[in-house]
């Protein structure tokens, strides 16, 4: 299938979370300066396009989440003209800024909210999504996604408001149209400034069920508001008007955080035909180690299971909507504590072998910032380490309600929490991992002395050495973009393998998940002597006579 080529489609991203990455005043938090000065760190490593958490001005409830000013910067982060200086040092590395646009909700402080709250008559009254009581109570049985009602009761008018997350984080009105003329102002105040793009977050829940309908009891403390939430009445239509009136005004890149997606809604937000996104975020790959308390769980994902999201992705995409590809982001834990090992016996290892797995694939790979140098999971100490609203409600919710006990709750929090991504990252040996010279807003996780920048760029078998190499290589092999993909061996519990196939040419992509030995059986056509890509490990015999090794990865290329 001919697929239509733009630079989107074969760049790859980076994510930056600007608290976490570099502090250049040493007050403890990152900020854009300290952005600004890794900018040859980022080219070195060879990515096109950085995607930045929140800048703007916000009270930090949500870590920079819950927006009070869209038009301005955080005070911790610097100014406008720090921003302005970030933007024109990228752009001279040939690096591309995609911001972080939220906009399903404003912070509480936003003077929108402010205005709001002040009366029924207020001009910004329905800039929000206020409601009467009923008997009594909040209007409907939603729970917050960071635990409690999605209801706040407010004083002054005797109505909620509803904040699907923190009650800081008011949700906008979207079936105002006000709201969207004010939304799509400010993201061409933003694209006039230059800036290449929008990551859109939880933008598939800006569109409410018509009458916010009682979600179904399942038997935790609130009703499943997904259906009435997710992928809602409006969203196409809303997401349609957006891209008339801004993003095709401009050459930008626009990935959706869409929860709830499905495949066939994907189609819808990311469809080839450009009428809405790019492309978005889906969360089947992710959601495949939940349990009953939700995210908060610590089973293993078995490969199986991986291979079948993966594949229907992969397969169902093709050639009709575009796909995302990340295994992390400032939500989630570090895939090698994940899907790969820890140990420093096969930490740099498995952290490769995940990078094969993944950049080897159709789409877009997203690289969140630490990835490339295979950082893990963080041992915190105990609940007081943790700075993550998320965390820290659910702990006290869950154990509260009976429904774990502190010590399990804690260990799902260390596997799964998202403080484990917003960590300092790890630039060298010296204190405080080079982060900052004063005192971090959280800690550096301890394996920095031997986890580190400094040491993985010297190093030529690195973790950061081999990320580079896979960039390098989608630049060179055009297969790797617009390929299509064949999965073999669905049910194999250790080795992912499958094929990328465009017009004569052909990829081999074996890797092995386990810290064993395993066997595989080549695909019709390959005899194991092919040219070796990209490997993790050092040649030993040629492939068709052995097993794989120990999270091994090996991809071999063919053309007729
Ligand atoms: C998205 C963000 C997450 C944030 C939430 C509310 O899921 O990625 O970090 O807490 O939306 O804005
Ligand atoms: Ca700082």
């Amino acid at each position: 299938m001919e697929q239509k080529k733009t630079w989107w489609k074969e760049s790859v991203i980076y994510q930056i979370y600007p608290r976490s990455f570099c502090d250049s005043n040493g007050d403890g938090i990152g900020d854009l300066k300290g952005i600004t000065g890794k900018m040859d760190y980022l080219k070195e490593l060879g990515i096109d396009v950085i995607w930045l958490s929140p800048i703007y001005r916000s009270p930090n409830d949500d870590n920079g989440y819950d927006i009070s000013d869209y038009r301005d910067i955080m005070k911790e982060f610097g100014t406008m003209e720090d921003f302005d200086e970030m933007l024109c040092t990228a752009h001279e590395h040939g690096i591309k800024i995609v911001m972080d646009l939220v906009v399903n909700h404003t912070s509480d402080e936003h003077a929108w909210f402010v205005e709001s709250r002040k009366s029924v008559e207020n001009p910004y009254r329905d800039y929000y999504i206020w409601r009467e009581g009923k008997n009594g109570k909040e209007p409907n049985n939603w729970g917050s996604c960071f635990s409690g009602p999605a209801w706040k009761w407010d004083e002054a008018t005797q109505m909620y408001y509803l904040h699907m997350f923190s009650e800081k984080q008011p949700d906008l009105n979207w079936d105002n149209p006000k709201v969207r003329d004010e939304v799509f102002d400010m993201m061409t105040w933003w694209c006039e400034k230059g800036i290449d793009g929008f990551r859109m977050d939880v933008i598939s829940m800006i569109s409410k069920a018509e009458g916010l309908p009682d979600g179904e009891e399942k038997g935790g403390l609130y009703g499943d508001w997904g259906p009435y939430v997710c992928n809602g009445p409006h969203v196409h239509e809303y997401l349609q008007e957006m891209n008339r009136r801004v993003l095709s005004q401009y050459d930008l890149l626009t990935v959706g955080e869409t929860s709830g997606v499905t495949v066939e809604e994907a189609k819808k937000y990311a469809s080839l035909s450009g009428k809405e996104l790019n492309m978005v975020f889906q969360f089947e790959h992710m959601d495949l180690d939940c349990g009953p308390l939700g995210k908060w769980c610590d089973r293993k994902i078995r490969l199986p299971e991986l291979k079948q999201v993966m594949s229907k992705w992969q397969n169902e995409l093709y050639g009709v909507a575009w796909n995302s590809l990340y295994w992390c982001n400032h939500d989630q834990p570090r895939i090698v504590s994940r899907l790969g090992n820890d140990n420093p016996k096969y930490r740099e290892k498995s952290a490769k072998m995940l990078a094969t797995c993944l950049h080897m694939l159709q789409g877009t790979p997203y690289i969140y910032q630490g990835e490339e140098l295979g950082m893990t999971n963080v041992p915190f100490p105990d609940a007081s380490a943790l700075r993550d609203i998320e965390s820290i409600n659910a702990l006290k919710e869950n154990t509260e309600a009976g429904f774990a006990d502190y010590e399990t709750m804690f260990r799902y929090i260390l596997y799964k929490g998202r403080d484990n991504a917003r960590t300092p990252m790890q630039w060298d040996d010296s204190a405080q991992a080079g982060f900052t010279d004063g005192t971090p807003w959280i800690m550096v996780n301890p394996n920095y002395t031997e986890i580190n920048a400094k040491e993985q760029r010297q190093r030529e078998d690195s973790v950061f050495h081999y990320y580079q190499k896979l960039i390098r290589l989608r630049k060179e092999h055009d297969i790797i973009v617009y390929g299509s993909y064949v999965l073999h061996m669905p049910e194999d519990e250790s080795v992912y393998l499958y094929e990328r196939v465009l017009e004569g040419e052909k990829l081999l992509v074996l890797c092995n998940f386990t810290d064993a030995e395993a066997a595989f059986t080549l695909p019709e056509g390959w005899s194991g002597r092919e040219e070796v890509l990209i490997a993790n490990e050092a040649e030993e015999k040629p492939l068709e006579a052995r097993k794989l090794r120990p999270y091994e990865a090996v991809v071999l290329r063919k053309s007729e």
